[in-house]
């Protein structure tokens, strides 16, 4: 199972902040389990390994033989929660260069995060001579980059396929009854998927949002959600300190207090960064409000040693490292040994990659720590489904015993609806006219 540790924290938290959180874990732990807290309209993942639909998980595997068999390319189209956690778990279990590999599923391609005409072009040039489907995923079903997203792309397919044609292609997933997404695919009689009602977006990986994504790209589901199932349990049963979201969640809470209000995730593994950006959407938008929470920020260990690593051995000393160990690679290469050893490289002939790593890790460990920055060690039960869904329920759980540590409502996001108005009125959209003028005069 996965594993927290903290390194010699004593030196940075010298009070016994474990038996004082207690009382304030214990009171969030019940709200998560019985969603009486704030927000608790929205901790519908909670329980969710267990009480997912079996009906819809069957017709997300159905969804996926069918795309994998018709299909070269999905392009999914989301933005945020409707994104990130699918492509972290790609890159993750199936490799940052999953498109490039040789493979019996289909090219995935993210689309609709953002708007970069160039971006979008590309992909559409990729997909040029091959067949492909869509996945669009919104909950609201108006948010703006993936709308827009979605009209190149549906109109491309389209154009390829035919309305019938296409309609065998487009797949929803969005909310059960509202938004315009829900209403056109109703119309145009997409096959939809569900983002559960109390479910938020950056908690939506293991719903449709994630699934549909992830299972056409071959990752067992069943196993990615066996491991966050044996993860929840962990949760609920155990509601002290001998469970590690509790732990996670009162030392980085104790690190702010003490004046760390910087948390940075590393990995030692490329194949973790869009977990990393993941990681950063979940605690960013759920704690940073109200003037207060963590700043969630990542680095990609070791790259980020020659550039951030700097920053992080002697910059400011406000910040925090959690590290997140993925055990053994899968693949044991063995540094070759070159009789001349014209680079001097020879004392570590025959030694593995992962050997050199994790001295690495060591080194890094004990270079920051004596640099002044705490550290946590998260030990992931290594890089297979049943690890990955274990330790995307350990964030999520950990998140929101801190939400609620922190005293803020970690499932809401007003400070994203509020870029979203903005961007609505000053492109015209129908009801905004009075805010249209009103920013327009600002910018000038
Ligand atoms: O976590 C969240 O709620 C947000 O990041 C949303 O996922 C994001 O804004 C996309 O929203 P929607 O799925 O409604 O298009």
């Amino acid at each position: 199972m996965l594993n927290v540790k903290l390194f010699q924290m004593q030196k940075f938290l010298t009070e016994p902040y474990e038996e004082a959180l207690a009382p304030a874990l214990k009171e969030a732990q019940v709200k998560l389990q019985t969603a009486s807290g704030l927000g608790g309209d929205f901790t519908g993942w909670v329980h969710l390994p267990r009480d997912y639909d079996k009906e819809e998980f069957a017709r997300i595997k159905a969804a996926a033989a069918k795309i994998q068999g018709n299909s070269k390319a999905l392009v999914v189209i989301g933005i945020g929660g409707s994104y990130l956690g699918a492509r972290g778990v790609i890159d993750c279990l199936c490799s940052p260069n999953y498109n490039l590999k040789k493979k019996n599923t289909p090219n995935v391609y993210f689309m609709g995060n953002g708007l970069s005409a160039d971006a979008m072009k590309e992909v559409m040039d990729l997909l040029d001579g091959q067949d492909f489907s869509i996945n669009v995923i919104s909950k609201s079903g108006t948010t703006t980059e993936p709308a827009v997203a979605f009209r190149f792309f549906r109109a491309e397919l389209e154009k390829r396929y035919g309305k019938t044609g296409a309609k065998e292609r487009i797949f929803a997933t969005t909310d059960k009854a509202r938004g315009a997404l829900k209403s056109l695919a109703d119309a145009e009689g997409w096959e939809t998927f569900v983002v559960p009602d109390n479910v938020g977006g950056r908690y939506s990986v293991l719903t449709a949002v994630g699934l549909l994504p992830v299972a056409v790209a071959g990752v067992d589901v069943d196993a990615l959600m066996g491991g966050a199932a044996k993860m929840m349990e962990v949760c609920e049963k155990q509601a002290d300190f001998s469970c590690p979201s509790w732990q996670y969640a009162a030392t980085r809470f104790a690190l702010y207090k003490a004046g760390y209000p910087i948390e940075v995730l590393a990995c030692y593994d490329p194949a973790f960064r869009f977990m990393l950006e993941w990681w950063k959407q979940l605690y960013g938008e759920s704690e940073g409000k109200d003037g207060k929470g963590l700043f969630p920020a990542s680095v990609e260990f070791t790259a980020d040693l020659h550039s951030m690593g700097q920053y992080m051995q002697s910059g400011t000393r406000n910040i925090f490292e959690t590290v997140v160990r993925l055990g053994a690679s899968e693949n044991q290469l063995y540094v070759p040994k070159d009789e001349e050893d014209g680079d001097g490289l020879n004392f570590l002939a025959g030694e593995s990659m992962d050997y050199i790593r994790d001295r690495a890790m060591e080194g890094t460990l004990l270079a920051h720590y004596e640099g002044g920055v705490p550290n946590l060690i998260i030990e992931a039960d290594g890089k297979t489904a049943d690890a990955l869904g274990q330790l995307i329920y350990f964030f999520e759980y950990a998140c929101g015993l801190s939400g609620y540590l922190l005293e803020v409502n970690p499932f809401d996001q007003p400070g994203v609806e509020a870029y979203k108005k903005n961007m609505f009125a000053l492109l015209g959209k129908p009801g905004y006219e009075d805010r249209k003028a009103e920013l327009e005069a600002k910018l000038k």
